[in-house]
């Protein structure tokens, strides 16, 4: 099935395919000429999510999801959550966020550096949407580890692979227990159910 992905995020593109498998042919905004930054206003992960279905389905007509995912980091009272991807200003490289993050929480000495990656995902079929959740529980690392990933990966430590960062376990190990990982299959379930 083909299917539009609304991200930009080469690095959400590349797990998705990975989830999905070979039922599934993923289609980017770029490839359908739409090279704008998708706008993401919301002040929840769910409409920022819808929010980003609904304007690739306004432009195209076509059936599509969108992810919104934040970082929620317990010491610093839930932030960056959901503004994680510009949690060190506008325009911020993954670099600058995790160096901001490491700053923060080095002003918050012995407190448990507990944290979790939430995602919603939207479908949009037919226009009307539907919403998949994932969650996965981890901990804050002191320094970066792993080259492979994107994002806060090199400093996310998830409890089923502690002490390694999703950095260092790799695309497979880490779909097959993180949030993206969560929604996405949890989607291709109810598409194979519903459509
Ligand atoms: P958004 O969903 O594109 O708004 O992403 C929010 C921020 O969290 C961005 O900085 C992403 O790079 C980061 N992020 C989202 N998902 C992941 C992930 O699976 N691993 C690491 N960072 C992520």
């Amino acid at each position: 099935m083909k299917i539009i992905f609304a991200t930009g995020n080469m690095g959400k593109l590349a797990e998705a395919s990975e989830i999905l498998g070979q039922g599934f042919e993923l289609v980017t905004p770029a490839q359908m000429g739409i090279t704008e930054e998708i706008p993401e206003t919301g002040d929840t992960l769910r409409a920022n999510s819808l929010q980003k279905a609904e304007y690739i389905y306004q432009k195209t007509g076509l059936d599509c999801f969108a992810d919104d995912s934040g970082l929620e980091v317990d010491a610093l009272g839930g932030a960056p959550g959901v503004y994680s991807a510009r949690y060190a200003g506008d325009h911020c490289s993954f670099d600058d966020n995790i160096d901001k993050l490491l700053g923060e929480l080095a002003e918050h000495p012995g407190e448990p550096r507990t944290a979790r990656f939430r995602t919603v995902v939207t479908l949009l079929v037919g226009g009307e949407p539907h919403f998949f959740d994932g969650v996965v529980e981890g901990k804050i690392a002191f320094e970066r580890s792993g080259t492979r990933g994107f994002g806060y990966d090199p400093i996310f430590v998830p409890d089923a692979f502690a002490p390694k960062t999703f950095s260092e376990i790799g695309i497979e190990d880490k779909n097959a227990i993180s949030h993206r990982g969560q929604c996405l299959r949890a989607m291709a379930a109810w598409m194979a159910e519903n459509l």
